[in-house]
């Protein structure tokens, strides 16, 4: 998909994901590019006063600049008794509307505030809806920076390849919790998410997984012919 097109779908499922928000709301605010377009967006409806009251939760350092330089009022995340609505991006998305997340690298803080919130609302262009998870992007898996070979013979053993993620000056890169990220890819994707979600979360060591399953209530896809708004069946 070209990129300004890519962009172009991306700005409409954000702009769809406004008409869920209300005066007063406390919102988690997710991270990545299409979050980037819903905060600039939100920011404009606070300026022209369409939208009141409104606070949100940020899941990265990023989201925390973007959405103050867009005039959000920001809280953290256990300075309200509940948190409404969390508006996020995905790598990927399941017809369950399952997920991968965290190729922005803020997948633990996203599934915090994702886990604290009423409802989870997931905004992505249409490229980013797969039929099997981890077909098209790499699952992130956040980990402590000690023994992570172990952690690479468990993607191994699972059929898949771990690499740790690097950035463009050749460091490894580092969440904003500080610790590194594994990227794991999977030649026919991931054929029992549960039950890999399940042992990944029983593996000391390992900080959070991306595998986002029974998290997003809606999800919005900008396509070609316009937003298409997808409910979670169970
Ligand atoms: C951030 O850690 C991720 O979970 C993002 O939600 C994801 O990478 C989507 O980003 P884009 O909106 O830039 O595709």
């Amino acid at each position: 998909m070209e990129a300004s097109i890519a962009e172009q779908l991306k700005r409409q499922a954000a702009t769809s994901a406004l008409e869920h928000v209300q005066n007063g709301m406390v919102l988690g605010l997710g991270t990545g590019s299409t979050v980037t377009h819903f905060l600039d967006l939100l920011g404009d409806r606070l300026l022209t006063g369409e939208l009141k009251d409104v606070v949100g939760i940020p899941t990265s350092n990023r989201t925390t600049g973007e959405a103050r330089q867009a005039g959000i009022d920001l809280i953290e995340l256990g300075d309200s008794s509940r948190i409404d609505l969390t508006v996020d991006g995905a790598d990927e998305i399941s017809p369950d509307l399952d997920l991968i997340k965290g190729m922005g690298g803020a997948l633990l803080r996203e599934k915090m505030v994702a886990q604290s919130s009423d409802r989870v609302l997931i905004i992505a262009d249409e490229s980013k809806s797969v039929d099997r998870l981890g077909t098209l992007s790499p699952l992130p898996i956040e980990v402590v920076d000690w023994g992570i070979q172990g952690h690479v013979q468990f993607i191994m053993n699972w059929g898949g390849r771990a690499s740790v993620r690097m950035m463009s000056n050749g460091e490894n890169f580092k969440s904003d919790n500080g610790n590194l990220m594994l990227d794991c890819r999977f030649s026919d994707g991931i054929k029992e998410p549960a039950q890999l979600e399940a042992e990944l979360q029983a593996r000391a060591g390992v900080v959070e997984s991306g595998l986002f399953l029974k998290v997003a209530d809606v999800a919005i896809l900008g396509t070609d012919s316009g937003p298409i708004e997808l409910g979670r069946k169970s």
